[in-house]
């Protein structure tokens, strides 16, 4: 059985809101609440550990520790507090609230055969690197290009070694776990999810993640 991390501590400067990002309200409840409800409803899932806001309280039957400066000192508050003998530990950012049960199962069954499985959703733009004067380096082949997102799934023993092998510095600037397995020499496989497993970042991603919401049929 797994155990779900939830990382929730972030403070949303991006969006504008008056408190943290996880705790504004969408469609009538706080934002976390929205995958806490698609975790729990996943027969898959054991335990969910929050990482939150300072002075935050977790959600009834959830274990609540207060997060990290960064997104993965949340990360290693959440796995320390978790139950130790699950496996896998299933990540997932309180700021992708359409999270859904079904999307949990396939990244949990893509995980056969691999250290760490990923939602991501294809890049369907075309896709350009440039320097820092915005000047065209080149055109990536966006036929092997993908949007990576929340769950990410890992075999404990592939996320312990990714996270005490990796250098500090390393760690800081990871913006997901799957990252530090790559770099440590891991095998991550890609699940694709739906565009709509949207990230809120600004404003216009609350709006659409609220109408989108809205339009669900339970
Ligand atoms: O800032 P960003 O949207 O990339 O954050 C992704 C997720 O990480 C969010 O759910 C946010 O609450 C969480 N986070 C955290 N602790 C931090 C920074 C971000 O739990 N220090």
């Amino acid at each position: 059985m797994a155990v779900a991390l939830v990382v929730a501590a972030g403070q949303g400067e991006r969006l504008g809101s008056r408190g943290p990002k996880a705790f504004v309200q969408l469609n009538g409840r706080a934002m976390v609440e929205w995958s806490i409800a698609a975790l729990r409803s996943s027969p898959l899932i054991e335990q969910i550990v929050l990482a939150l806001p300072a002075g935050a309280t977790a959600p009834a039957g959830c274990i609540g520790v207060t997060g990290g400066v960064t997104r993965n000192d949340s990360v290693q508050a959440a796995l320390a507090a978790a139950r130790s003998d699950l496996d896998p530990v299933l990540i997932h950012d309180a700021a992708r609230p359409l999270v859904t049960a079904a999307l949990i199962a396939e990244v949990l069954a893509g995980l056969d055969g691999v250290d760490c499985a990923i939602a991501a959703s294809p890049v369907t733009d075309t896709t350009k690197e440039c320097d820092g004067d915005h000047l065209v380096l080149r055109t990536l082949d966006r036929s092997r290009l993908w949007r990576v997102q929340t769950p990410q799934v890992f075999t404990r023993a592939a996320l312990r070694q990714a996270l005490s092998h990796s250098p500090p510095g390393e760690i800081a600037q990871a913006t997901d776990e799957a990252m530090l397995v790559e770099r440590s020499g891991g095998t991550v496989r890609v699940v694709p999810a739906p565009a709509e497993n949207l990230k809120v970042t600004t404003p216009l991603d609350l709006n659409l993640a609220e109408l989108l919401l809205s339009r669900r049929v339970d």
